[in-house]
């Protein structure tokens, strides 16, 4: 019962900050709906994506896996738990697992390794142990490892709901990859592993005084966004976009205990992508849980917006990415 997907990175234009309070912390049911795109690399070796393989068999005496080489323990192998024995005890089989995962970029840096690993992980796990599951299905149980991977089952851009339970909270395709004129480039300030994942910065949310407004705002903006995408208005997507993201982060900063993800130089990136958008090409910023900026442009300025950014001095490297297709189920397996 072997079984490989790949699934992409997503980057939220509508954030997921917090857990839902009225529900099981361990569901990973967000306080607000969200909103993404997920993205596939434009560069030879760097697609953004994570590849994993799963295997249950007899032949395994306890359950074992692998990211980039490295076994996992504690907190890492309980989120793999989660998705796989609710999934196990579906198809009624109780077999131990081996699974292999390998992302094509840093992992745990701000570029969504978790949402691209729960994704692959949940279509991987669901197809070995031959579920008949929809993609929305699927999303909920990649949702159990880490919340943003409910978005990335799906390619393009793409709405998931809060719900009020595990079944209601999931993800659904807003539309195809080609269908909305949107890239990023990623610019890399900064490519260690963050002090504070986002699984534990979730917990914080709600002791910034600011989250209750953050959330209302955010349920706002999630449908105006979806519309304005629908709509195909690329400038009115990127200026909700860059405000939630502003939201989020002041709630970040302003809970107890503080999270910064921001370094100097992403307020200098900021900064600059302000500049050029007065002058073009059009852009608009978001920043996850990391330092890395992402700058939103239509496709045919992804290029010059590349050369512009390489050139400052704050900036590594700089990743452009276009809208991804769907995740996929595919016979390369990792072992
Ligand atoms: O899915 P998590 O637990 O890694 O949380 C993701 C949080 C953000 O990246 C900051 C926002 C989002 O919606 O992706």
């Amino acid at each position: 019962m072997k079984s490989s997907a790949i699934a992409h990175s997503n980057i939220a234009l509508i954030k997921y900050w917090g857990r839902s309070r009225d529900c099981d912390p361990c569901l990973n049911i967000p306080s607000n709906d969200s909103v993404s795109m997920t993205k596939c690399g434009s560069s030879q070796d760097t697609h953004l994506q994570t590849h994993t393989t799963i295997d249950f068999s007899d032949a395994y005496e306890e359950d074992i896996a692998f990211l980039e080489g490295e076994i996992l323990t504690g907190r890492d192998m309980e989120r793999i738990l989660r998705v796989v024995n609710p999934l196990r005890e579906c198809a009624n089989v109780d077999y131990m697992f081996k699974m292999m995962s390998r992302n094509d970029f840093p992992t745990r840096a701000g570029l969504a390794s978790s949402a691209s690993g729960f994704a692959a992980l949940a279509i991987a796990a669901v197809d070995a142990l031959g579920i008949d599951f929809s993609k929305e299905e699927i999303s909920t149980y990649a949702r159990l490892g880490s919340g943003s991977a409910a978005r990335s089952v799906h390619g393009g851009f793409v709405y998931w709901s809060r719900g009020v339970s595990h079944e209601t909270s999931l993800a659904e395709q807003i539309c195809g990859p080609d269908e909305f004129d949107m890239c990023t480039v990623i610019a890399i300030v900064h490519q260690g592993k963050k002090d504070v994942t986002s699984d534990v910065g979730h917990e914080s949310a709600y002791s910034s005084p600011f989250n209750e407004v953050r959330i209302r705002k955010s349920q706002e903006q999630a449908k105006d966004i979806k519309k304005a995408i629908l709509d195909d208005d690329f400038s009115e997507v990127g200026r909700i976009a860059e405000e939630n993201c502003k939201y989020m982060h002041a709630v970040m900063m302003t809970s107890n205990p503080p999270l910064f993800y921001w370094h100097p130089d992403t307020l200098r990136l900021i900064k600059s992508v302000q500049k050029i958008r007065k002058e073009g090409p059009e852009c608009y910023f978001t920043v996850d849980a990391g330092p890395n900026v992402h700058c939103l442009c239509r496709r045919e300025d992804t290029y010059e917006l590349q050369k512009v950014l390489e050139k400052m001095e704050c900036v590594n490297r700089t990743i452009s990415a276009k809208p991804a297709d769907d995740s996929f189920v595919t016979k390369e397996h990792l072992f």
